[in-house]
Order: C-alpha cells, then sequence, then structure tokens
C-alpha cells in the first residue's frame, strides 16, 4: 500500500461524482480526497476550482481552516492523540513520546521516508477510556504502552489499516445510569405513527383548533398536534444554550419560503462531552425519529447529520441504519404511506474544528465553507442552510423530541424541575472509578453524580466543558438544571491532587487554538490569555497578570463574535476564584515582569562568544 495507488485525477473525479459535483459539498470532497492521497496537492484544488467554478482562493482557505485538511503530504498513517487535559491525566503525553521515540521522528513532523505524522488534536470524545487517539481519523482508545507498541509495529510494517486488528477500534458506551431516555421501549416507526395518528384524531384541543399552516400539508392537524405536544412538553436544547425547541420548530414553520431543512448538530467538540457519540452509537434510532418527526412538523424534506470528523468510525454504522430505515419506509418518499410525506437524512462529516458546533458556523460548513460564525440575525430558523428556513438542533434533543412524540408533553414534564423538564445525559470522566454516560431528571446534585461514579476525593468539576462554570466543593450542593447548573452535558472530575492551574491552563489552549481568527478580540485574546498562562507557568506572572485577564474577560465577553470568544476566559476566571494560591504560589515578583525572557534569548549569543560575565548578561535587575 503505498501513496501512488491513487490517481489525484481519479480521486479528483470519484469526489465529484459522489458528491454530485455540487458546490456546497466541497468540503465533504475534500475529506475524501484527503483520505485518499494524505494531502489535498494544490493542482488537485485547481481541478476541483475549474469543475465547481469556484475560485481557488475559496478551495485553499476551507482547507487552510480545517485541522484534518493538509495542502502538504501528511504521510500513509497520520496519527492525532487526543489533547484533552483528562488525555493528560491519563499519560496521553508519555505515550506520544514513546510512540514518537519508537517511530524516530519529531511530533509535528512528516517522517524522513514519507511514512506518517505524529501530532497532538483537540479532543476526540474518549475521556471515558482515554488516552486515545486517531489514526487516519479512526479512534483507538484506552492506550497504554503495549498498545503504542502494537501501533508503532503496524505502522512499520505498513500494514493496511483494514487489517489491523478490530479490538483496537472498539469504542465502548459506558452507560452507567439509564433513565427514560436510555431506556426508552420506542420501536422505529412508533413516534411516527403517534404523530401521524394524532393529524387523524386532533387530541390536543389547541392543534384542533389550529389552521393548517399550509395548503396540502400532508397529515392534516398531526404537524400542529405534534408541535403543541414538544412545547407543552418545554423540551430546551441540549446543546448548551437550552432554547426552547417547540419555539424554534414554529418559528422555522412559521418561515416564509417553501424549502426547509433539518439539521443535527453532531459536532460534540466541547472538551469532556462524549454523550452525542454515545446517542449516535446506540440510540441511532430514536435521534433519525427525532429528526423525522421535525421534519413532518416544519415540512422539510431534507436533513443533515452533520458528524464531527473525529467519529468516523461511527459513519458506516450510522449509513447502515438510515440504509434501513429506508428500507422499512421510514424515510423516503410518503413515509409511512402517508402521501406526500417525503424526508431523507444525509450525513455530512466535519474536520476537525470546534467552532463548527456553534450553529451559524456549523451551517457554513455544511454549505462547503469555512466554518465562520454568521452575523445573527437572522437566524437559522428563517436564514439556515442555503438561507432556507432551517431546524438545528442537538442529538440528544431529538432524541428527546422523539419521545415527546410518542409519550405527550405531560409525560415528559413528570422528570425534571419546574424549568427543566426531562432528564439530562452526562458525561462523567476524569477522576472517579466509573467514567461513562449518566443519565439523570434535571435537579440532580453534584454531590449525588459525584457518589454515583465514585469519585472520593473530588475538589472540583468542570460543568459543560472549558466554556461551562469550574466548581469547587463549595459548589458540590448545587443542581444540574437550566435554574442553576446549565450544562451541554460534560461533567470532568478533578481530585484534590490535581493542579488546578494547569487544567486551567490546558483550556486556554484549547481556545487559543480553536479561535476561527475571524474577529481581532478572539483571535488576539485567546492568544494572550495563553500567553499570560504560560508566563505565570514559567514563573514570570504578577498580579498585574491576573488583572490583564479581567480585562481581556471584558473585551472578550463584550465584542468577539461569537460564543467561543465570549466564553474563553471564564476557565482562568473560575480557578483564579475557586483556587487562586495554584496560581500565587507561581508568582515570585509583586513588580511586572516581561512575558519575553531577554536575557535568557541571549544565552545562544553567550555560548558562541563563550562569555558568562555580568556584562554578558542583560536583565531588568542588573540594568533598572
Ligand atoms: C463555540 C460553540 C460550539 C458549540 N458546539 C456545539 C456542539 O458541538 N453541539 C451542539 O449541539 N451545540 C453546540 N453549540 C450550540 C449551538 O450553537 C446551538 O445552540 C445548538 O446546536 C442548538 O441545538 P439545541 O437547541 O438542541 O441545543 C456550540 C456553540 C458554540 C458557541
Ligand atoms: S469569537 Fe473567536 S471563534 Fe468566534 S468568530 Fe470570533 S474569532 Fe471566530
Amino acid at each position: 500500500m503505498t501513496i501512488p495507488e491513487h490517481f489525484p485525477e481519479q480521486v479528483v473525479e470519484d469526489a465529484l461524482a459522489a458528491f454530485s459535483g455540487r458546490p456546497e459539498n466541497l468540503l465533504q470532497m475534500l475529506i475524501r480526497i484527503q483520505a485518499a492521497l494524505g494531502h489535498v496537492p494544490v493542482d488537485v484544488m485547481a481541478r476541483l476550482a475549474q469543475a465547481l467554478a469556484l475560485p481557488l482562493a475559496r478551495i485553499r482557505g476551507v482547507v487552510g481552516f480545517y485541522a484534518f485538511l493538509s495542502e502538504t503530504p501528511q504521510g500513509l498513517y497520520r496519527v492525532r492523540f487526543s489533547d484533552n487535559i483528562t488525555d493528560r491525566m491519563q499519560g496521553g503525553p508519555a505515550l506520544l513520546e514513546q510512540m514518537c521515540r519508537r517511530l524516530w521522528l519529531e511530533p509535528g513532523h512528516l517522517s524522513e521516508d514519507g511514512l506518517l505524522t505524529v501530532d497532538t488534536t483537540s479532543c476526540t470524545g474518549m475521556c471515558d477510556q482515554g488516552p486515545a487517539l486517531l489514526v487516519n481519523g479512526l479512534a483507538i482508545p484506552r492506550l497504554d504502552p503495549a498498545r503504542i507498541d502494537r501501533i508503532s509495529d503496524l505502522i512499520l510494517a505498513r500494514t493496511p489499516l483494514a487489517d489491523w486488528p478490530e479490538a483496537l477500534f472498539q469504542v465502548d458506551d459506558n452507560l452507567r445510569r439509564r433513565d427514560r431516555l436510555l431506556d426508552h421501549d420506542l420501536a422505529p416507526g412508533d413516534a411516527l405513527r403517534t404523530a401521524l395518528a394524532r393529524g387523524r384524531t386532533g387530541d390536543r384541543e389547541a392543534a384542533a383548533n389550529a389552521r393548517s399552516w399550509r395548503e396540502g400539508m400532508p397529515g392534516g392537524q398531526g404537524p400542529l398536534a405534534t408541535l403543541e405536544e414538544i412545547k407543552h412538553s418545554n423540551l430546551r436544547g441540549r446543546g448548551g444554550a437550552g432554547f426552547t425547541t417547540g419555539l424554534k420548530w414554529e418559528a422555522c414553520r412559521n418561515a416564509p419560503g417553501d424549502a426547509r431543512y433539518v439539521v443535527c448538530n453532531a459536532d460534540e467538540g466541547e472538551p469532556g462531552t462524549f454523550k452525542d457519540r454515545v446517542l449516535l452509537a446506540s440510540q441511532a434510532d430514536l435521534l433519525w425519529e427525532g429528526m423525522t418527526v421535525c421534519a413532518y412538523v416544519v415540512g422539510a424534506r431534507q436533513g443533515f447529520l452533520y458528524l464531527r470528523g473525529e467519529y468516523l468510525h461511527l459513519l458506516q454504522p450510522l449509513e447502515a441504519s438510515l440504509a434501513r430505515r429506508r428500507r422499512a419506509g421510514l424515510l423516503g418518499r410518503d413515509i409511512l404511506g402517508q402521501a406526500g410525506f417525503d424526508f431523507d437524512i444525509t450525513i455530512h462529516l466535519g474536520a476537525g474544528a470546534y467552532v463548527c458546533g456553534e450553529e451559524s458556523a456549523l451551517l457554513e460548513s455544511l454549505e462547503g465553507k469555512r466554518g465562520i460564525p454568521r452575523n445573527r440575525p437572522p437566524y437559522p430558523v428563517s436564514h439556515g442552510y442555503l438561507q432556507r428556513p432551517t431546524v438545528v438542533n442537538n442529538v440528544e434533543t431529538f432524541c428527546a423530541a422523539a419521545l415527546v412524540a410518542r409519550h405527550g408533553g405531560d409525560w415528559y414534564r413528570e422528570a425534571g424541575t419546574a424549568k427543566s423538564s426531562g432528564t439530562k445525559l452526562l458525561s462523567v470522566a476524569g477522576d472517579c472509578s466509573r467514567p461513562g454516560i449518566y443519565e439523570y431528571p434535571f435537579g440532580v446534585t453534584v454531590a449525588q453524580v459525584l457518589a454515583d461514579c465514585g469519585a472520593e476525593d473530588a475538589q472540583a468539576v468542570q460543568v459543560s466543558g472549558p466554556s461551562g462554570v469550574c466548581i469547587g466543593r463549595e459548589g458540590f450542593g448545587r443542581r444540574i438544571a437550566f435554574e442553576d447548573l446549565a450544562t451541554a452535558g460534560a461533567f470532568t472530575i478533578f481530585n484534590s491532587q490535581r493542579d488546578m492551574f494547569l487544567v486551567a491552563r490546558n483550556y486556554t489552549r484549547f481556545f487559543a487554538h480553536e479561535s476561527c481568527g475571524f474577529c481581532t478580540p478572539c483571535r488576539v485574546g485567546t492568544a494572550m490569555l495563553k500567553n499570560i498562562m504560560d508566563k505565570i507557568e514559567a514563573g514570570h506572572g504578577t498580579p498585574y497578570d491576573l488583572a490583564e485577564i479581567e480585562q481581556l474577560d471584558r473585551v472578550l465577553q463584550t465584542s468577539a463574535h461569537c460564543g467561543l470568544g465570549h466564553t474563553a476566559c471564564n476557565p482562568t476566571l473560575d480557578t483564579l476564584k475557586a483556587f487562586r494560591p495554584a496560581y500565587e504560589r507561581r508568582m515570585t515578583s509583586l513588580d511586572f515582569e516581561p512575558a519575553f525572557d531577554l536575557d535568557g534569548a541571549l544565552a545562544k549569543a553567550r555560548q558562541m562568544t563563550g562569555r558568562d560575565d555580568a556584562g554578558a548578561h542583560l536583565s531588568l535587575k542588573d540594568h533598572p
């Protein structure tokens, strides 16, 4: 297996054919080409530009934007170690070093024989079974020295990936606690049948009295009645922001225009979050059902699942499950025999960009562009995919919506709190003996979750990932609910041995790395924040730097273009508040110290001239 087996011309033609030669499928074509050739050469981009009638600069811009695409050769094997804080705690960096030593290469550089690159990447969503890596996009969890040796041997022997032992790629679900979502009894089609039957019986008064929203809408009052159930359930989005799902669907349904879209956000890039991975692996039918119910309600004919590139291992099983549904009449034309009820779902892959989880960036990415968040308003419900009305919901939201469609809003509201109905899936990882997925009715305390997962010595929990909140022991009585601790699902535990400064520094680096660079406050601010944390780590921090962090936060809060920038200072501010000694013990001076070590920079010159006398040193202390 060598690279020349793939002829670039053929690879391009295949990619164009596979994605109907449509410019909005550009990213999918590039992902395919990258997989086949190990990179996207400029002449290949030129051919694509010609075929798609796009400027070459636009294509280069897309390749440059996504971490998993590259203009320069990356080798036959592209290994990326997950660099999340939990992977680090589980020994990831030492394993990366082991592999680089074994294979004689520097991280981030193509090996001399062009065989491979080894590098790091942001969280791969395997925190419950880390440390983890991706090889050519496929996840290998539970790394240890023996696995690293095994992988290195396979690479040295140039074994095709298809012949690697399957056990290496085994990803576990680790379902630890089930409630009404994970324990549901729905068979494929049950929620849809109920929704269609509602059209015949018109069982919610509001729906019965409402006008049909569009002449000839299939299902009569069914869509409206189902919408009323979704609204009545008070289901709120599980992707983080907690917007009311029924209102979102209603706004999309009422927006002018004929074509409408349903998009499932399975980007799940927030470090520490992996519950969507498990839902996609174990509840795909429930997700498709929720998306199809949504299509029925809003009148969409096309849906998309935007699947993060790190979950490539799920692509084939998900495609197979879609195919089964088409055969069962649950997707395609005249779904379940309902004339005119047509809907299908296409899976699009992401390519390693956290910001693409932001819904408007996701839509840009879905249209084959760089994932830069749009100006809002207008919102996706009226100007979404291709500027058409679009519902974007999280995986868990669609799954919950399917349950509501089947069992009704009252049933759903039986669980949870006044403002947070139903249940929430938590991705529990870090310092505990039973990491995995825990489903609780909203209102559960942090202390209860810690007790259930075997976290005996927790000093802090990062709730909802770096963009969420870090709480210390005094906050363990708080509740997981929109009215207290809102969360997209991450629940990362740190015991009393952990240095919370290093935790915050890892998160700060994550934001600096993932900033899309579109707006100056975030592009510069996240880099400055990272530099300040590095400076403190190097022992040069002062109270001035701590004040600078607060100032940066004010700037980012008020002038960053999207949520990434708004939340980038959260981990630093929270840990400063709860774990200030972790910062202060690194500070040696009360006076300002520059981040740049001028005297250190002269070390090379001193070495070359053989001098080390006082005059060969330049420091602020020596030269006030
Ligand atoms: C930087 C950033 C990343 C995000 N990542 C995700 C994500 O991975 N998955 C997700 O569902 N929502 C994510 N969101 C929230 C989405 O913008 C959007 O609110 C969500 O998909 C709506 O679905 P919901 O109403 O079902 O929660 C992110 C937001 C921001 C600002
Ligand atoms: S805030 Fe950051 S991620 Fe968001 S648009 Fe600006 S640069 Fe991009």
